[in-house]
């Protein structure tokens, strides 16, 4: 390719082509395909460039007396369990999530924690004016923490302030999408501009020690736009989730250097910006509706931590030809299997009834454990009886209908207990586990036990109900 030839780049996953087309084959977006000039970015290669002599440079044991990677604390405790325990020295991190969502509130406050904690913070927004993110610090009773703030854009400035006196501790630099570099001649906001940018900060980071922090939009497909060719550049990659109508934002590791990824801080945005949630199970289960057909209390685990959250099922004759299937916060292929395996070996016909299924609160679970919950709420919806208010269910289902053990399954029944349940109903292979727990419990080995009981039920709420009418006549 001669040098500066205009090349078509993917704006969503970075994919380039040598002219322009409709639909990004790598990634299937349509119209994300722009023109850009790599610019300095690509250096000709090949003939007519002499090989530079290589430096020898010294190899080293697997063994040494590396010291563990340090950290320091966010000073927020939700923050911590998510990145592993704090920042860790020259790391780089990128948060993203939809806008609006809480990313700089969250940010700021970080920086403010850890400034009012006596280390330099620093926050720089290509968004806000100055006078917008004082606004918004007064606003959080945040104004007389001793961050230091910029509205910047341009990453070779940013270096070169943030080169002199102290190296901060922490950097954070909102957004990425508006930063650009001299090195790359494309507009801001392109793939290579913000990979050319975030090249820089890295960089910086490395070289430094500082923890450098870069925020980063999500377009509607949930993956982060143009950023998402940062994401492999970076040591951490965190998301930060909730929908409009709840309060509650959950931030989940998507990929971590130095520490889990199956960890998620709960918080509650409110007036006074975001809340820290420590017992995310009360908040989840604050708004249930007990004793209504459909609903099933999953005692699920995110990490370390158990998190019990109601799932709500609705069955209903479908009017049309194809019945509807619609999930919200499960995996729609996991829903599918469930309804799968109910039809083949337990006898419930789903098939001209419309599903719908929803995890209370705007949780997104990712655990195959809550199979068994769905499944109960399912049938609970379809034969129209209540499961009992007290109990909570877990377990995974496989294909053959066989109800399968699940992980840590004492810290479930510890939290269930804690929260005043008295049942749990969970897999038969896990009741040597369960010795210890002060719970009622019913070990099922089949899903076909379980619709079976609920069936049962079911049939005796019928027949109760028709005897009353016949009193009534
Ligand atoms: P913001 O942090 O600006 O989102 P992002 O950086 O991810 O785009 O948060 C914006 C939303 O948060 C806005 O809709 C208002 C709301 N909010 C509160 O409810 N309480 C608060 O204290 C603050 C600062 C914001
Ligand atoms: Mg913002």
């Amino acid at each position: 390719m001669a040098r500066n030839a205009p090349s078509f780049i993917c704006q969503n996953c970075g994919a380039v082509y040598g002219r322009w087309q409709g639909k990004c084959e790598a990634c299937g977006e349509w119209n994300a395909v722009a023109e850009e000039s790599l610019g300095k970015q690509s250096p000709a290669i090949g003939p007519g460039r002499p090989a530079r002599k290589g430096r020898a440079f010294a190899l080293e044991p697997l063994a040494g007396k590396s010291r563990q990677a340090p950290r320091l604390s966010s000073g927020i405790a939700e923050f911590d369990r998510v990145t592993g325990g704090g920042f860790v020295h020259g790391s780089a991190l990128l948060v993203g999530g939809d806008p609006g969502i809480g990313k700089s509130t969250l940010l700021i406050q970080a920086a403010a924690a850890l400034a009012r904690a006596g280390h330099r913070a620093i926050y720089i927004s290509g968004e806000e004016a100055i006078a917008q993110v004082r606004l918004r610090a007064e606003r959080l009773g945040l104004s007389t923490a001793p961050v230091e703030l910029a509205s910047e854009t341009s990453v070779e400035d940013i270096v070169a302030t943030l080169g002199q006196g102290n190296t901060p501790r922490l950097v954070i630099v909102d957004s990425i999408q508006t930063m650009w570099t001299d090195t790359v001649e494309s507009a801001p906001g392109t793939v290579t501009q913000v990979r050319g940018s975030a090249q820089v900060l890295i960089r910086f980071a490395k070289r430094s020690g500082a923890t450098v922090i870069l925020v980063g939009h999500v377009t509607k497909d949930g993956q982060i736009a143009g950023p998402r060719v940062v994401e492999h550049m970076v040591d951490a990659v965190l998301s930060f989730e909730g929908d409009g109508a709840h309060q509650f934002r959950i931030l989940r590791a998507i990929k971590n250097r130095f520490g889990p990824t199956d960890e998620i801080g709960v918080f509650e945005m409110t007036g006074g910006g975001l809340q820290e949630v420590a017992n995310p199970s009360q908040l989840f289960l604050s708004e249930r509706d007990r004793g209504t057909p459909g609903t099933a209390v999953f005692a699920g685990v995110e990490g370390t931590r158990p998190l019990l959250v109601e799932i709500q099922a609705l069955v209903a004759p479908t009017s049309l030809g194809t019945p509807r299937r619609a999930v919200v916060g499960w995996d729609p292929n996991r829903l599918s299997m469930v309804i799968a395996v109910l039809e083949a070996h337990c006898g419930v016909r789903l098939s001209t009834h419309d599903v719908y299924l929803n995890v209370a609160g705007g949780l997104r679970i990712m655990e195959p454990a809550a199979d068994l919950a769905v499944a109960a709420a399912l049938v609970s919806s379809l034969v129209n009886a209540a499961l009992p208010a007290d109990a909570v269910y877990f377990g995974e289902v496989s294909l053959s209908g066989v109800v399968r053990p699940v992980a840590q399954i004492s810290i479930r029944l510890k939290e269930a207990q804690k929260l005043g349940f008295t049942r749990a109903v969970l897999p038969q292979a896990a009741r040597a586990d369960t010795a210890e727990t002060e719970l009622a419990v019913t070990a099922i080995a089949s899903l076909a036990s379980l619709v079976a009981d609920i069936s049962a039920q079911g049939a005796e709420h019928d027949r109760r109900v028709a005897r009353l009418r016949q009193q009534d006549g």
